[in-house]
């Protein structure tokens, strides 16, 4: 199977989406010119070209896109195509509103924005399938081709009565009966019973609480629905160049797609990244999204999409100060990223992003922006043939699930202040803090390679899952779980005694007897540090130790962190130096080591294949004690046992 390697062959891909339409045909040669000087070897052409290469229904204007085809070529510059089925031309909606999506609220979304396609819509289908079919003929044996993109970033629900018909087709499929259905759905509850398909309707608005299974049905249809689309218009590329690799570009972290599922589906796994360059944890929240992105991809990623400067979709959105930009693209790198783009090229005169940042901004060549995307080009350039292709195994997973997540985000919880991705990413902070590199990995997944398996939370587990964390305990691996995990099962059905009692039985928690959860910005004292969000009232079991107990208030005395054997279960959110110090001595005692010892604050060490990346967060130097004589790839600079990092600075070593 075609995958990056087959594209990069040995070349860090840089480079970003190019939307030349926006532009007079002189720019073109001015932009390659540019893309030369910057070290430029990749674009993604056409993601919004639906209305230029389609102007009228079936018609087809495909000599702009031949001459960039071959502009392309000629100067050395692979392409990505696009299929543009994610922004269809005004003509398709105006002509088939069938093709338009619909809130829950029953309003329909309308053209003039983008992203205004039901997934379900047979007619959307249809035209998608040809557009693909015809630029796959065009182009399939163009000698720029080196990559399809397909579709954008997919992430549109759907509430329309043409998605009602396929969620119930979606349903029959799944349950078979209308008995199993109910019985899933609980639908005793509210006398919601059903007794007909025909009754079935995608969740949309209603006076109170709608049945959470049904909602959690629904997310899993749409995800479901959009896989389709992208798998009908992957197939179909993949027909005409077999030996070429597929991707589609995730969100991170976005609600709406599995992307473990997703990630199957795809030869090259990639995402768009954009941390906010105020956030003093930005480079947390990169990190974070690059490992997910490297272990779903397992292996190497393509970092489709981050800004050179400023977004233009925050309510106050900052440009990127000197040097971060080049931080984080080899913290990408560092991470297993073979691919560094960005969207866009040229930053745009017109239109709803003209404020978002490109490679080359409005201050045009001179500009800063592009002068840091041109040095930047040159520095990976240095690194690409060692760099590319090589992995590194963790020590570490932490365990995320999507169906867990749908379970958990639904109305008519105890707490409204439980949010699954912050614990994920207060979990992963801890880590990151601690200077633990991790993976990230299904609650089903083969974890027998890890040290420490780390759950933030799993609310719903499958049977499966269940079976497989006792498995990892039981041979010998280190267990650690945030509160309100294993609460349901798979159609969020509370398990017996609040929590599955086999997970009960492994931590030790003998019996739950309520949740207490925090109101926001409440604490609650510990030995040893302060809970936040959460608290339980556990009665532990013989076997369990307490670790640290609640002070004071109605649960003085009880675990706040409780072990059994190498099973740790922890009821509250410790305060974020408090979670680094559990992890930190956890991970000790399970034999999982920080890349580096001693390393200050701000530093973040990662090693990737045979080399060490050490990466200044802050904005003054740092000294880093790193034993031995050294040489920086980047630089040529050489040093013995310690490293001075300048601002923003990062040195690349052979270790
Ligand atoms: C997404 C899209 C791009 C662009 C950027 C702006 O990632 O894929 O087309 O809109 O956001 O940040």
């Amino acid at each position: 199977m075609p995958d990056l390697s087959t594209v990069t062959n040995g070349r860090i891909l840089y480079g970003g989406d190019y939307n030349p339409e926006q532009w007079p045909e002189e720019t073109w040669l001015e932009d390659v010119r540019l893309m030369k000087a910057a070290g430029v070897n990749s674009v993604t052409l056409g993601v919004f070209s639906w209305a230029e290469l389609e102007p009228s229904p079936g018609a087809r204007e495909f000599g702009w896109l031949d001459r960039l085809m071959d502009l392309m070529y000629e100067n050395g510059i692979g392409v990505v195509l696009a299929t543009p089925t994610s922004s269809p031309p005004p003509w398709m909606g105006h002509l088939h509103p069938d093709t338009l999506p619909v809130d829950q609220d029953g309003r329909t979304e309308w053209w003039g924005g983008r992203q205004h396609f039901s997934h379900s819509s047979a007619t959307y289908r249809r035209y998608a399938a040809a557009i693909t079919e015809d630029l796959a003929a065009r182009y399939g044996s163009h000698p720029a081709l080196t990559m399809w993109h397909i579709n954008n970033e997919y992430c549109t629900f759907d509430w329309s009565d043409e998605a009602a018909a396929r969620f119930r087709d979606w349903l029959q499929n799944k349950y078979g009966t209308l008995a199993e259905l109910n019985e899933a759905w609980g639908t005793a509850f509210w006398s919601q019973g059903y007794g007909d398909w025909a009754e079935i309707h995608t969740p949309r608005h209603a006076h109170y609480l709608k049945n959470p299974t049904q909602v959690l049905d629904f997310r899993r249809f749409t995800s479901d629905m959009l896989l389709e689309c992208y798998a009908a218009e992957r197939d179909i590329v993949r027909r005409a160049t077999p030996h070429l690799p597929v991707t589609t570009n995730f969100m991170p972290l976005w609600i709406g797609q599995d992307a473990w599922r997703w990630a199957e589906e795809e030869d090259v796994v990639s995402v768009d990244l954009y941390p906010d360059p105020r956030d003093p944890l930005g480079a947390q929240q990169g990190a974070l999204v690059q490992d997910m992105t490297r272990s779903q991809a397992r292996g190497p990623w393509m970092l489709m999409e981050q800004a050179a400067g400023p977004v233009n979709w925050r309510g106050v959105n900052h440009p990127k100060p000197r040097g971060l930009n080049r931080l984080w693209s080899l913290q990408a790198v560092a991470r297993g990223a073979d691919a560094v783009c960005y969207f866009q090229w040229r930053q745009s005169r017109q239109g709803a992003e003209k404020f978002h940042s490109g490679m080359v901004s409005h201050a045009g060549e001179e500009g800063r922006t592009y002068q840091e995307v041109k040095q930047l080009g040159a520095e990976l350039a240095c690194i690409s043939g060692e760099v590319t292709g090589s992995h590194t195994a963790n020590d570490i997973a932490v365990l995320h699930d999507w169906h867990a997540w749908w379970a958990s985000a639904q109305d008519g919880r105890l707490s409204s202040e439980v949010d699954h991705p912050d614990l994920v990413k207060a979990w992963h902070r801890a880590l990151w803090q601690a200077h633990l590199t991790t993976d990230f990995a299904h609650p089903e997944h083969d974890l027998s390679a890890y040290r420490l398996v780390v759950v933030p939370q799993l609310y719903a587990l499958t049977d499966a899952a269940i079976e497989n964390l006792i498995a990892y305990v039981q041979n010998g691996g280190t267990l650690v779980s945030g509160f309100l995990t294993g609460v349901a099962d798979e159609d969020d059905r509370v398990r017996p005694g609040g929590m599955d009692v086999r997970l009960r039985e492994l931590f030790g928690i003998r019996t739950l007897h309520e949740w207490w959860p925090l109101d926001a910005g409440e604490g609650v004292e510990c030995d040893g540090f302060r809970g936040t969000l959460w608290s339980e009232e556990i009665e532990k079991d013989e076997e369990s130790v307490t670790e640290a107990a609640f002070k004071g208030g109605e649960l003085d005395g009880l675990p706040a962190v409780l072990r059994k054997g190498r099973a740790w279960y922890v009821s509250t959110l410790p305060e974020p130096e408090a979670l680094r110090g559990l992890l930190g001595r956890i991970a000790a005692d399970a034999g999982a080591r920080p890349v580096l010892d001693g390393l200050p604050d701000q530093i973040e060490a990662v090693r990737r294949g045979d080399l060490l990346f050490v990466l200044n967060h802050s904005r003054e130097p740092v000294s880093v004690e790193v034993p031995g004589t050294h040489q920086d790839l980047l630089t040529g600079t050489a040093f013995t046992d310690e490293v001075t990092l300048l601002r923003y600075g990062v040195v690349v070593l052979r270790s």
